[in-house]
């Protein structure tokens, strides 16, 4: 049994997504939240940037004692991941290889749509991953930067919103995919407008449900799991005086999932 918390990061709120399944799954998990609004958004960071601000981020949760730490994020797990795992003693994980795997085990036409910010997108990891698991899979990724400066900002149910969903679904149904990933832990939270565009017959894939069923056995198998001792802590980064900053963001995060 192990008490100590688990550390997860995002550049903002997306990674509250994979924080709800891991507070289903796993109750008794304490958590400290990172979420790093100053250097919001990372989807159009060049992958030096974002493996220098991931370095910074696994190098804080380290020094606070986590015993796994979760890339609550597709850009940094598709660019720093690999890069990080030398980096850090902590047990680390991502999420683009447990969504891969559920869009994997549940397309039945073999299209697969991926929704994903640029950097992300530009890597193709999603197909790379797909293809190696089933070379007649076909993949088609959507570039969708509009969408985390509208969620950060509090605008899931506006026009824009809306517009956007369009721009960038379309292309993905006339490729007649049956099978959608979320490949930015962003977009779950605007789930409502994109079903209610693309309808329901589609599989949705959220990779945090892969992925937190990932840490579940990777705590059971080093015998890590907590007993009954949740408590979550937020922390988020500001720029105060034209400095990086890491403040309490229980206020800032929360109230910017739920608007
Ligand atoms: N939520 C993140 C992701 O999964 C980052 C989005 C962003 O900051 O651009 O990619």
């Amino acid at each position: 049994m192990d008490n100590r918390p688990i550390g997860l990061f995002d550049s903002g709120v997306g990674g509250l997504t994979v924080l709800r399944v891991l507070q289903r799954q796993l109750p008794q998990e304490s958590v400290i939240y990172y979420g790093d609004l100053a250097r919001l958004p990372y989807g159009s960071k060049t992958p030096a940037e974002i493996i220098a601000i991931n370095d910074d981020i696994l190098a804080y949760l380290s020094g606070r004692g986590v015993k796994l730490i979760i890339v609550a994020c597709n850009t940094s797990s598709a660019i720093a991941l690999e890069h990080s795992k030398n980096k850090t003693a902590v047990p680390l994980i991502g999420v683009i290889g447990p969504g891969a795997n559920t869009a994997f085990a549940v397309t039945k036409n073999k299209k697969i749509g991926v929704l994903a910010t640029e950097a992300t997108v530009k890597l193709r990891v999603y197909s790379k991953i797909l293809t190696s698991l089933n070379p007649s899979l076909e993949v088609f990724e959507q570039a969708c930067p509009k969408f985390v400066p509208l969620i950060e900002r509090g605008a899931a149910a506006s026009p824009e919103l809306q517009a956007a969903v369009e721009e960038y679904l379309a292309p993905l149904l006339r490729q007649g995919v049956d099978t959608l990933i979320y490949g930015c832990t962003h977009y779950p939270l605007i789930e409502k407008a994109i079903r209610a565009y693309a309808g329901n017959d589609l599989e949705y894939v959220d990779p945090a449900v892969g992925t937190v069923a990932l840490a579940k056995e990777i705590l059971e198998r080093e015998n890590l799991l907590a007993e009954n001792h949740a408590q979550c802590e937020f922390v988020a980064s500001v720029i105060q005086g034209g400095q990086y900053v890491r403040v309490d963001g229980r206020e800032l995060l929360l109230r910017g999932a739920s608007a």
